[in-house]
C-alpha cells in the first residue's frame, strides 16, 4: 500500500498542472456580467457590432460564439452579415456609420476578409475607441509605449491565464514562438510590460530549440500542429499553446505536442479548453471597458 502511494505521489509530481481556460474564462464572463448588470441599472446597454463578409464556415462559428457570449453577459450584439461580393467601399461606409453611432461601443470585423478588400484599410477605418479587437495602429502603439488602450484579446487572455493561475512573469525568461500582429507581437509587448525577459522566435530563427529551452514561460503561436515537442521545453517550464488545428480524425490539437510536453512542463494549457475560450472572454472585457469609459475621457 505504502509502495502504491509512493508511486502515485511520484507520478503526480511529474504531472503538469493543467491551466483550465474554460474555468478561468467562465469566471471572467461572470465578472463582466455583473458589471453589465450595474450599467443596465443606469439604463445603459453595452453594444457590440459584429460584421462578417461572406460565409466562411470557420468565421461563422467564431462569429456565432461571439454573439452567444454577448447574450450570456447581457450585451446587445448587432449582426451584419454581408455577402461575399461586398465592395471595400460599402464595408468602409458601414464602419463609418457604426463609428458615428453613440449606441455602439465596439466594432468587430471578422477576419479574414475576401481578398479584394484590404484588411489593413478596414482595421484602420474602425474608430480606435471602438476597436475592441485591439488591431488599430493607435492601440498597437499605445500598447508598445505602455499607454492604456485596447489590447488584442488572445495575448491579453494569456496574461489573465498566467496571473489567475498564480504564475509569476516578472524577471522570468519568456519565449514567444510566432510574430503575428494578432498574437506574437502583442504577446511580447504584454510580457515585457509585466517585466518578463522576452525573446521572440519565428520561422527564420536559427537553433529554435536552443532558445525555447531557455524559457520559464513558453508561448507557442507558430501555427504548426504538434510542432513543439519535449525537446523544445525546459523541465518545469510553463507552456501556453495558442494553436488550434483539426487532424484527419477531426480531433483538435494545438501547436504543442501535449502528450510529449506535459510530463516535462510544470503547467500547460490544453487544446481545446486552454487559450481558446479566453479570447472571447477578453473581447467581452474590452466591450465592457469601452462602455464604461466616460465621454470626453476617450
Ligand atoms: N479572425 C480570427 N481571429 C480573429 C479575431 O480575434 N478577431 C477578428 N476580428 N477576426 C479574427
Amino acid at each position: 500500500m505504502i509502495k502504491m502511494q509512493r508511486i502515485a505521489r511520484k507520478w503526480s509530481e511529474q504531472m503538469a498542472a493543467i491551466i483550465d481556460g474554460k474555468k478561468i474564462s467562465a469566471e471572467i464572463k461572470e465578472e463582466v456580467k455583473q458589471e453589465a448588470a450595474l450599467l443596465a441599472e443606469q439604463g445603459r446597454t453595452v453594444t457590440l457590432a459584429v460584421v462578417q463578409v461572406g460565409n466562411d464556415p470557420a468565421s461563422s462559428v467564431y462569429v456565432g460564439n461571439k454573439k452567444k457570449a454577448c447574450e450570456y453577459v447581457g450585451f446587445q450584439s448587432l449582426s451584419y452579415e454581408l455577402p461575399e461580393e461586398t465592395s471595400e467601399e460599402e464595408l468602409l461606409r458601414l464602419i463609418s456609420e457604426l463609428n458615428g453611432r453613440k449606441d455602439v461601443n465596439g466594432i468587430l470585423v471578422q477576419l479574414p476578409l475576401p481578398e479584394k478588400i484590404s484588411e489593413a484599410k478596414v482595421i484602420q477605418a474602425i474608430s480606435p475607441d471602438k476597436d475592441v479587437d485591439g488591431f488599430h495602429v493607435q492601440n498597437v502603439g499605445r500598447l508598445s509605449v505602455g499607454a492604456p488602450g485596447f489590447v488584442s484579446c488572445t495575448p491579453a487572455g494569456i496574461i489573465e491565464l498566467l496571473k489567475r493561475s498564480g504564475i509569476l512573469i516578472e524577471g522570468r525568461e519568456c519565449v514567444v514562438v510566432g510574430r503575428s500582429n494578432i498574437v506574437g507581437k502583442p504577446m511580447a509587448a504584454l510580457l515585457l510590460a509585466e517585466n518578463g525577459t522576452v525573446t521572440v522566435c519565428h520561422s527564420r530563427t536559427k537553433n529554435l530549440a536552443e532558445l525555447t529551452r531557455r524559457a520559464d514561460i513558453l508561448v507557442a503561436a507558430l501555427g504548426k500542429p504538434k510542432f513543439i515537442t519535449a525537446d523544445y521545453v525546459k523541465k518545469g517550464a510553463v507552456v501556453i499553446d495558442v494553436g488550434i488545428h483539426r487532424n484527419a480524425e477531426n480531433k483538435l490539437c494545438g501547436d504543442v505536442d501535449f502528450a510529449s510536453v506535459e510530463p516535462v512542463a510544470s503547467a500547460i494549457t490544453p487544446v481545446p479548453g486552454g487559450v481558446g475560450p479566453m479570447t472571447i472572454a477578453m473581447l467581452m472585457v474590452n466591450c465592457l471597458k469601452s462602455a464604461q469609459r466616460e465621454e470626453g475621457v476617450r
